[in-house]
């Protein structure tokens, strides 16, 4: 069971996000320090490290919600393009599940997952209806499809929010902190259902202070810290045997609570 889910056969799969020399700044910040990263097929990276340290940034960059200065970011192969037609079809094969769950609040739950598809796939609305639902079947919401966000708990609309971005057949999603916002006794609900689309082979970066995700879910860890990825390894290794001392404060500090 402590096994990571497809961890035998992640090493063969070809790089999907590759990042190389990526810098960024913030007027005199450096956000984003000459980050080199490879997200595999079918991987499941989790990124920890203190405030600040700039993870959201990096998720935000490779959704090119964000500029960078320097360096390259591709998906599947491909540059991240600036603007246009180009933009929007990375943005829908690059699945984004934020903090807040930033549903449409006056459209239904089942309207919020077929928007996407209908406007952007150009999907005819009954099958994007049909899909909708099964994805909403699949992250236990069926029930609420009519209802609007408002109506339903954050636990609930976050996994709207991940049914959504499943619904545009995405091939990375990016996570970042999806369950910070949510009380206690909701995180688990999400974290089952980003667990299961993990082993069921789905391309995942997460930003998550979740450790037990990181260590049941995740093929690798990187360490974040000052802009600069300072450690990668695997769960395993990451937790007993943390390297840079920056690390091993940060792991003191979260795992003693
Ligand atoms: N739009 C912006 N303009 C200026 N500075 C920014 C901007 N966005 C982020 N920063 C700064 O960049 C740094 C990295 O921010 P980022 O949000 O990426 O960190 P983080 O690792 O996600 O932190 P947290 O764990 O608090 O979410 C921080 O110092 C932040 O203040
Ligand atoms: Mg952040």
């Amino acid at each position: 069971m402590d096994e990571a889910p497809g961890s035998v056969e992640v090493g063969s799969g070809e790089p999907l996000v590759v990042l190389d020399h990526v810098n960024k700044h913030f007027g005199d910040l450096h956000v984003l320090e000459d980050i080199n990263l490879t997200v595999r097929r079918g991987e499941v990276v989790v990124v920890i490290g203190p405030s600040g340290a700039g993870k959201s940034t990096l998720c935000r960059a490779i959704n090119r919600l964000e500029t960078i200065d320097s360096g390259t970011i591709s998906v599947d192969g491909v540059k991240l393009p600036d603007e246009g037609k180009a933009l929007a079809q990375l943005r829908a094969d690059v699945g984004m599940v934020f903090q807040s769950f930033n549903l449409f609040a006056h459209k239904t739950i089942l309207e919020n997952v077929t928007l996407g598809p209908t406007q952007v796939r150009h999907t005819p609305k009954r099958q994007a209806r049909e899909q909708a639902m099964a994805l909403l079947e699949r992250v236990g919401v069926a029930n609420q499809s009519d209802k609007l966000p408002a109506q339903l708990s954050g636990g609930q609309q976050q996994r709207v929010a991940i049914a959504r971005s499943l619904a545009m057949q995405p091939k990375v999603m990016l996570f970042d902190e999806p369950t910070s916002a949510l009380d206690p006794e909701m995180i688990n609900e999400v974290l089952d259902v980003m667990t299961d689309l993990a082993k069921d082979g789905m391309t995942m970066i997460v930003v998550t202070h979740e450790m037990g995700f990181a260590r049941k879910a995740a093929n690798r860890v990187v360490f974040m810290a000052d802009g600069r990825v300072m450690e990668e390894a695997t769960p395993e290794e990451f937790f007993t045997n943390p390297q840079t001392s920056r690390a091993q404060d940060f792991l003191s500090k979260i795992l003693t609570h």
